[in-house]
């Protein structure tokens, strides 16, 4: 598969490009490759380090409402959205261009990448680079068979030490009970200490609001390096 063509990519949902509907296909013809960071364009993070105070990066952004709200209040930080469903990435793309209001420019500093979060951390962002990691309800795979599945695993977790500055934090949140508990369990492990739970602004992503209507407890922390 040619990860780098956003026509080949399958989602982790297993939706296809073909499946989208053509303003969706036309947004990431036309406005993902002014946004779009990849292992091709990466020197450009050059640039953005010395522009930007802060560098945030969202995993699994979804439809990335989370990512434009705190881009447009942050405008001091550079936000790396990554998120491989593309119909998210696309409705993402239509809202940051605001096609009703053409003078709307797009917001200078968001950077979304469509490859799988581990690419992007090993071939496209430098060492010590982030200030700050959102994982926001990252997929549950609730079943005991599936669990194996789950990204956030000790291993993931170092891959993403490495690209954070030494003070830099992680803020997680998930309405899976046992992933919660698995995610404080290898943030441990990984030399991590939770510092805060409750953190309210990551109440209102899609699946926060759709947690809630179920009554699902949400739970969120943050981590900081324990040493
Ligand atoms: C349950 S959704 C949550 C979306 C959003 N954060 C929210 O709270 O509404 C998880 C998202 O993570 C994305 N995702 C899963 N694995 C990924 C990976 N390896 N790299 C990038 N994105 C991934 C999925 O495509 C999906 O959109």
């Amino acid at each position: 598969m040619d990860t780098n063509n956003p026509f080949s990519i399958r989602t982790t949902t297993g939706r296809r490009l073909s499946r989208l509907r053509q303003a969706e296909k036309q947004a990431l013809q036309v406005v993902l490759p002014k946004v779009e960071l990849s292992p091709q364009n990466k020197d450009v993070l050059q640039k953005y380090r010395e522009r930007y105070k802060k560098v945030v990066l969202e995993i699994g952004f979804g439809r990335g409402d989370f990512l434009l709200k705190k881009a447009n209040q942050c405008q001091d930080t550079l936000f790396i959205g990554v998120e491989v469903f593309l119909a998210g990435v696309a409705k993402l793309l239509r809202r940051m261009v605001n096609y009703d209001n053409k003078s709307n420019p797009l917001p200078e500093n968001i950077l979304i990448s469509t490859n799988d979060v581990r690419v992007v951390l090993s071939e496209i962002i430098p060492e010590a680079f982030i200030d700050r990691v959102y994982i926001l309800f990252p997929d549950p795979w609730p079943k005991k068979r599936h669990h194996k599945r789950r990204l956030l695993k000790v291993e993931f977790i170092n891959m993403l030490t490495k690209k954070l500055k030494k003070e830099g934090d992680i803020i997680v949140a998930t309405d899976c009970e046992s992933y919660a508990e698995e995610i404080m369990n290898n943030f441990q492990k990984a030399g991590y200490k939770c510092i805060e739970h409750d953190i309210q602004e990551v109440f209102q992503t899609k699946y926060a609001i759709k947690a809630r209507q179920k009554g699902h407890p949400i739970y969120s922390f943050r981590f900081v390096r324990s040493t």
